[in-house]
């Protein structure tokens, strides 16, 4: 296969492999709007989800394919061929679609899971990509659990695969448990190894059980992989996926020595970043590499000392090359629409007119409210006001008595489902009495999970955002709020959880 020298091709697992791990689930219109900033990060292949698994999947898969056009989309599936056939339906209409099957190799997953002998696997697999290949030359095979797999029949199911016609060959390190070395050698040895392996490109797929999913990615390209697999704030099944945005930014900066380059636009990696974090309202710890909040904050007196006399003495990379601006400080009560509209679009949103004016509406709100304006309180209103998932219940009023002489006692007033309700209860405290009586009104069963209270920004006019993580059954939501009243944000937060929750059991249906 011929390939341009150097060459990574980015295939982006964040809604599949992200978004099957517990609190990452998106409805419909959040996978689509992350999608698209996908597409506008520059990334080659989506994999937008496993079709079969419900039909809420299978609905945003073939959105998906239906609307973006940039980018290849993938569907995955088993090697069961009705899997198979599914998959196809859904990205059929795809600019460029892409079937990604996939069985586990290992002896412990065929002994112990499967109860299938090799050679019924090997038949299976060579089965799945024949089949796939009637639909599409673009056919990717997964051996799963692939680094505890015996090597010899590693290499033979890979030959095997190819040639019954995969394009790609991804070797998943599944459960994590491969190291550096370990993991290149292994690359290098299917390259060595197996005969036409130059009539596929090899991908990498590494979990990061042991924290080494990216060291390990890096070492499969330095030994000939030519895709990597890996998904926004490195999200995924258990301790998550290779982190994009650590693995493009490590070929970028250290190309030098690497020699190996993506189609990544980089300028855009920290809005997609904060994208997700906003829909999926789960964040990122402060010393995350590439987008956490301090990874370009320079502390110590030395190292403001170096910066102040060039940046090159501690700045291995520029925060803007990443897309994060070096001034936050921004609008305030005067700043007019035009210059919250061109602000918004630099921090990296496309917005239509009409939500620029909705927008700017809460914005005046709170600029009555509070001094100085920062990104995070705009992305706060964009998150609550735009993006948020369609509403079955709804805020209209919240009143709460609390006080060291007084029962903490809350009423709200709700709409459900375009319903006016309202009720008040008791708890311990104000917010205990204001969840006590969404739950009153909304008559949900579930278990709160975690409840955290944060300060967007500094100050005590700073908004208050609030995470509420329930769990009904199998089905885990996070929900978001932020208002300057903790309370209210409090209210907004549970309540934007109730409606994720509805949204999942809907989407899970089937
Ligand atoms: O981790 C894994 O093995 C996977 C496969 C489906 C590629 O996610
Ligand atoms: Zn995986």
């Amino acid at each position: 296969m011929e390939l341009e020298k150097g060459r990574v091709f980015i295939f982006d697992t964040t809604l599949r492999d992200g978004e099957q791990s517990p609190g990452f689930s998106m409805n419909l219109n959040e996978k689509l709007r992350f999608a698209r900033q996908l597409e506008k990060l520059g990334v080659d292949i989506i994999e937008a989800g496993f079709p079969v698994a419900s039909d809420g999947d299978f609905a945003s898969v073939q959105q998906i394919a239906g609307e973006i056009r940039g980018a290849q989309i993938a569907a995955l599936a088993r090697t069961n061929l009705a899997d198979i056939d599914r998959a196809w339906e859904a990205i059929k209409d795809a600019a460029n679609p892409r079937i990604h099957t996939f069985i586990s190799s290992s002896d412990i997953h065929l002994e112990l899971q499967l109860k299938k002998t090799r050679s019924q696997v090997l038949k299976e697999a060579c089965a799945a990509v024949e089949h796939a290949r009637n639909y599409t030359k673009n056919v990717e095979f997964s051996p799963m659990d692939a680094t505890r797999t015996d090597r010899s029949y590693l290499c033979e199911i890979v030959e095997a695969v190819i040639g019954a016609g995969a394009s790609t060959v991804n070797i998943p390190d599944t459960v994590g448990y491969a190291v550096p070395d370990e993991f290149g050698e292994l690359i290098g040895y299917l390259f060595e190894n197996v005969k036409n392996i130059d009539d596929a490109i090899i991908s990498v797929h590494c979990h990061d059980d042991l924290g080494m999913a990216v060291a390990n990615s890096l070492s499969g390209l330095r030994h000939g992989a030519r895709q990597v697999e890996c998904a926004i704030n490195g999200i995924g099944e258990r301790a998550g996926n290779t982190s994009l945005e650590e693995i493009v930014m490590a070929l970028e900066t250290r190309k030098d020595i690497l020699k190996l380059h993506t189609n990544i636009k980089t300028k855009h990696i920290y809005h997609t970043s904060r994208l997700l974090i906003d829909i999926t309202g789960i964040p990122v710890q402060p010393n995350k590499a590439i987008v956490g909040t301090n990874a370009f904050a320079h502390e110590s007196g030395i190292h403001q000392d170096g910066l102040i006399k060039d940046k090159t003495t501690y700045e291995i990379m520029t925060p803007r090359s990443v897309g994060v601006s070096e001034t936050n400080i921004v609008l305030g009560k005067h700043s007019g629409r035009h210059a919250v509209k061109e602000h918004i679009k630099n921090m990296g949103y496309s917005l239509t007119d009409e939500d620029i004016g909705k927008v700017f509406k809460r914005f005046k709100e709170l600029a009555d409210v509070k001094k100085e304006i920062f990104d995070e309180d705009i992305e706060a209103i964009i998150s609550d006001d735009i993006f948020r998932i369609p509403d079955k219940y709804k805020l209209l009023y919240l009143n709460v008595v609390s006080g060291n002489a007084a029962i903490p006692t809350a009423t709200v007033r709700m709409e459900v489902d375009g319903e006016v309700a309202q009720d008040a209860n008791f708890g311990v405290g104000p917010v205990d009495a204001t969840f006590a009586t969404i739950k009153k009104i909304t008559k949900t069963g579930h278990h709160l999970l975690k409840y955290a209270v944060n300060a967007i920004t500094g100050g005590t006019d700073a908004q208050g955002v609030v995470t509420v993580q329930l769990k009904y059954n199998e089905h885990t939501v996070v929900g978001r709020g932020a208002d300057p009243d903790v309370l209210v944000a409090s209210a907004k937060a549970y309540i934007n959880a109730l409606n994720r929750l509805e949204s999942l059991k809907a989407d899970r249906k089937g």
